[in-house]
């Protein structure tokens, strides 16, 4: 048997590059069938750039397919609920194959920049809802998943991994040219934009905002009990919503827990005013010219 350190070497990856976006060797290897996939014309995609908030919204948007009946919200891990588009590990089933053998309509995430999604999402014309979250609170929940998800190497101290996230040589790339990305599609395409920050402020406002956008209506105390199903605390102590069920191989919750603060603007806890004045400066310089603004905190 192996030793748990020879397990860790195991599980970790390198990133490779797909078409120069750093990403995990065995997801570009498992690209072509995520290229070729079908998409069906009622899946709906849940996009977003890592740590942004995507199992928030996936148990969300569960919750809504099933009018707030939180006992078939709790049938299996979340992770397998809305089944994860580019994932692909050694010796388990890949996002691909998950799909495959999930009934209509499907909730699909991922985490793909937008010029990569696979074709067939826009050939069918899919609905795609977009979250995205302040850079600043990104990196710091980036960095501690990082120490946590034995998919990554050591990512360092907060100094070099902040150095890594604004060069964009972190799994997925570049912040800036994904949240761009994906915002200048919405011109084109049926894209509902969403930010964490204003689900946080508002969740009620935000959950409204999904249920126009799929033309579906719910009793107030539905959407009660969605809000409240979903709050940062319920899921915490959710284990088919807080990822423990995962091998504590794969994802260690005693180092940081999947569910760590679930804030805006823990990033001041973490950044030293040089950091911050740097990050600044380089926000101002990617993001000009963009009707894309983020709060902060
Ligand atoms: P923190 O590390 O800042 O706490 P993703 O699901 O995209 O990986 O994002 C994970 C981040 O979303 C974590 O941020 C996590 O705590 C936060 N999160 C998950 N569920 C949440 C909820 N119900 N309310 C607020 N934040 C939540």
């Amino acid at each position: 048997p192996l030793s748990a350190m020879e397990q860790e070497d195991e599980i970790s990856q390198e990133l490779g590059s797909l078409d120069g976006i750093p990403l995990y060797k065995s997801f570009i290897e498992g690209w072509p069938q995520v290229k070729a996939f079908q998409a069906r014309p009622d899946d709906l995609l849940i996009s977003t750039y890592p740590k942004s908030g995507t199992t928030w919204l996936s148990e969300i948007m569960d919750m809504i397919y099933h009018d707030g009946d939180v006992e078939k919200c709790r049938r299996d891990a979340i992770y397998n609920r809305v089944p994860f588009l580019e994932l692909k590990a050694p010796q388990e089933i890949s996002g691909i194959e998950q799909l495959e053998n999930t009934p209509s309509p499907r909730l699909v995430k991922t985490h793909l920049p937008v010029q990569l999604l696979p074709t067939s999402f826009w050939e069918k014309d899919c609905k795609i809802i977009y979250m995205a979250r302040n850079p600043k609170d990104v990196v710091i929940s980036y960095y501690y998943f990082h120490q946590m998800a034995k998919i990554h190497h050591d990512p360092g101290t907060k100094a070099e991994f902040l150095e890594n996230f604004m060069a964009g040589k972190v799994p997925y790339g570049s912040w800036y040219d994904h949240v761009r990305g994906w915002w200048e599609k919405k011109q084109e395409k049926k894209i509902l934009y969403l930010f964490y920050e204003d689900m946080k402020k508002d969740p009620r406002q935000e959950v409204q905002k999904i249920l126009q956008f799929l033309g579906k209506e719910l009793a107030e105390e539905t959407v009660d009990r969605i809000l409240h199903h979903t709050s940062f605390q319920e899921m915490k102590k959710n284990p088919a919503a807080n990822y423990e069920t995962m091998l504590p191989t794969l994802m260690d919750h005693s180092i940081s827990p999947f569910l760590r603060k679930g804030i805006c603007g823990d990033w001041k806890n973490h950044f030293t005013v040089a950091q911050n004045e740097r990050f600044d400066q380089q926000y101002q310089e990617l993001m000009a010219g963009s009707d894309l603004h983020f709060q902060m905190e």
